[in-house]
């Protein structure tokens, strides 16, 4: 179990910008005091950190929608923690919480900065998985920009993962036929036999790409949720059928890379079936977060979505846990178990 002392704070900070895979090496360990939350602040103690792939786009220094960190700063990330002292009204010792609060043992949160969970949804780690980003990335990408049909053909890439796993139940709810990809046949088999989709592609070993989207979606594609890019990506556009909706939701296969592939060069398909591809960006539906996670809620009671988590226990691992994640060795949401609630 991990030991997460009381009167000192361990932080894991950005120690190099990686050419490439990201090393253990790339991130360094430090411990401080525990800081003093000022008036109206709160002191949160973390139980549980998330890793997600978007970490590797801010350790570049390049623009995008989110500042990259700095050098010597704190990893970035949502964490799911304990109140431990509080100057802000609504908030008392011992709440749980969910905030930006970054990969350390201890923050201090400014007003407007936290989340107050329900303690009676369990397990809380579900904030930062079904019920949290990934979730809420699942339900709005595919509902609002996908618009799945009943009947129609849904592909997933990273079918297996946080986002992935919930994008592929939420289409068999809406009662299409759902094929997922993934990177192993373990993956492959949890997504059909436990998830319900209708077919998986273990892509590292499929061979001929489009042989196996043919197979697998022999009335071709009409809504694809794309995780990963790549070749895969242009194996599903050549497959599109008239008025598909291309989801571009994230490029994982691209992350470490140093210059992006070229591509895609297929775009023709797009005119012969009239169809669209958008980029999709969760924080652009903070207004409907509550939508989301009241509809995942009842899915998970319900039992129509099931999750998996994929804990590595221990704050000085968490590197581990993001460069094995990136790496695809993670089986379901990636968390770092940091400390158990007080009570
Ligand atoms: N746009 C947004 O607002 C938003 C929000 C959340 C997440 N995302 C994106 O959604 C995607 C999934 O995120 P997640 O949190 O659910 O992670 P995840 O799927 O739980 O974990 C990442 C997975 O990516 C796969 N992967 C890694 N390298 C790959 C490669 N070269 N080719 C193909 N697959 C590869 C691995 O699965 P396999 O074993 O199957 O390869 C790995 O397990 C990411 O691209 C992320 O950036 C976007």
């Amino acid at each position: 179990m991990s030991s997460q002392p009381a009167n000192a704070n361990r932080q894991i900070l950005l120690a190099e910008r990686p050419s490439g895979e990201p090393r253990e090496s790339s991130f360094r360990l430090a411990e401080g005091p525990v800081p003093d939350p000022g008036e109206d602040e709160v002191l949160v103690r973390s139980l549980f950190l998330s890793v997600d792939p978007y970490m590797r786009g801010r350790m570049r220094d390049v623009k995008s929608y989110a500042p990259p960190i700095q050098l010597d700063e704190v990893m970035v990330g949502g964490v799911v923690g304990e109140v431990v002292r509080s100057n802000q009204s609504g908030l008392e010792t011992g709440d749980i919480v969910l905030g930006m609060l970054g990969w350390q043992d201890y923050a201090v949160a400014k007003p407007g900065q936290l989340h107050k969970l329900d303690p009676r949804i369990q397990p809380i780690s579900l904030a930062l998985g079904v019920l949290g980003m990934p979730g809420l990335t699942a339900y709005f990408g595919l509902l609002d920009i996908g618009q799945p049909k009943d009947g129609e053909t849904v592909v997933v890439s990273a079918a297996s993962g946080a986002v992935g796993a919930v994008v592929g139940q939420i289409a068999k709810i809406k009662g299409c036929r759902v094929v997922g990809t993934a990177g192993s046949d373990a993956k492959v088999e949890y997504i059909m036999n436990e998830l319900g989709f209708d077919a998986g592609i273990n892509y590292k070993t499929a061979g001929n790409l489009g042989a196996a989207l043919d197979a697998a979606c022999p009335a071709g594609i009409d809504v694809y949720f794309d995780n990963v890019g790549g070749p895969l990506t242009d194996a599903v556009i050549a497959r599109i059928n008239e008025r598909a909706r291309l989801i571009i939701c994230g490029q994982i296969s691209q992350y470490n890379a140093e210059k992006p592939e070229m591509g895609p060069r297929n775009l023709f398909h797009f005119i012969r079936a009239r169809a669209r591809m958008e980029g999709f960006l969760i924080f652009d539906h903070a207004a409907r977060y509550a939508e989301g996670q009241a509809a995942l809620g009842q899915w998970i009671v319900d039992g129509k979505i099931k999750y998996r988590e994929d804990v590595m226990d221990g704050l000085e691992n968490a590197p581990k846990a993001f460069i094995r994640m990136l790496r695809g060795e993670n089986f379901g949401k990636q968390l770092v178990h940091v400390a158990d609630p007080s009570a």
